[in-house]
């Protein structure tokens, strides 16, 4: 009888079991890592993707606003062109035909006829210095770079209400030029302007307050009218084919402010434009 010893044998298969199971436990562990890696990686791939998305968007945007601010630009132009053409031209046209005449009216010696015709030349030279005076207002009144926009604003009014003598104009400006960002100046004076311009173009008001405010926390521009009240809005937001409203919003996000409007047709529409006193600080 042959008794062998197995001893080493058993011990050779039980280190080779420790061996397969912690081989096994490695690789169940690096298969866990490795999905781990994969998961986070499909992670940044959707992060990624979603970015250039982003940038996409604000890309195109961007290219939205600089057409806009092209044709912005473009109506502007032809709005001074017509204003030039359709006042000063006429006037120069007027004052180059009398002194034509009163030229010909003094070669032959007939001083006495010249006379009124040079009364109504320098009526006419007066009526053209109002004009150029008054589109030069419109593109950049001098008060607000000599005084401030407390004052142009108290201008505007009075010049709106001296124009559209139907519409009764009160203002209410609690805050003094000092006391107004000089970096909010034009876009407060450019708002102020066209929300009255949509007064007098779309309204039917009777009555129109523009108030400017500042306490500690604040400026704010406030246009109200009693007028027919802003029409729906459509599903996008915006009113009609206009860009007077859109324009308003962007100028006032570009300073970190925001435009409400709150409207009624019995009560009519109140423009509230607002920045908040820290972003309004001069930078
Ligand atoms: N105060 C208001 N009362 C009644 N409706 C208004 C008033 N302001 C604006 N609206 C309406 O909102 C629309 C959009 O105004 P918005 O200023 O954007 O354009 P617009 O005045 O028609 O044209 P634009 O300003 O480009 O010359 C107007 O067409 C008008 O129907
Ligand atoms: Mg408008």
């Amino acid at each position: 009888m042959v008794v062998e010893d197995v001893t080493p044998l058993r011990a050779a298969s039980a280190a080779l079991e420790d061996l397969n199971q912690s081989l096994e436990v490695r690789v169940q562990t690096r298969t866990r890592e490795l999905e781990d890696a994969n998961r986070e990686l499909q992670n940044e791939i959707v992060r990624r993707e979603l970015a250039e998305e982003a940038l996409r968007q604000s890309r195109h945007e961007l290219e939205l606003l600089s057409q806009q601010l092209i044709q912005a630009q473009e109506s502007e132009r032809r709005r001074i062109a017509r204003e030039l053409h359709d006042s000063i031209g006429p006037s120069l046209s007027a004052i180059k035909y009398s002194l034509e005449r009163g030229a010909e009216l003094h070669r032959q010696a007939r001083h006495e006829d010249a006379l009124p015709l040079i009364a109504r030349i320098i009526q006419r030279v007066r009526e053209a210095i109002a004009d150029v005076r008054s589109i030069a207002m419109n593109l950049r009144p001098p008060v607000l770079d000599d005084l401030g926009v407390a004052s142009a604003l108290e201008w505007l009014s009075r010049e709106f209400g001296e124009t559209y003598s139907h519409i009764a104009v009160h203002t209410h400006i609690d805050a003094t030029d000092a006391d107004i960002p000089s970096h909010l100046a034009t876009t407060i004076f450019r708002s102020a302007q066209e929300l009255l311009n949509n007064v007098a173009k779309h309204a039917k008001a009777k009555h129109v307050s523009v108030t400017l405010s500042r306490d500690t926390a604040r400026v704010s521009l406030l246009v109200c009218d009693d007028g027919i009240g802003l029409p729906s809005p459509s599903a996008s937001g915006s009113f009609g084919t206009g860009h007077g409203i859109r324009n308003l919003r962007e100028r006032a996000q570009m300073h970190g402010g925001k435009l409400t409007l709150t409207s009624d047709q019995k009560a009519g529409t109140i423009a509230r434009l607002e920045w908040a006193y820290a972003a309004a600080r001069d930078p």
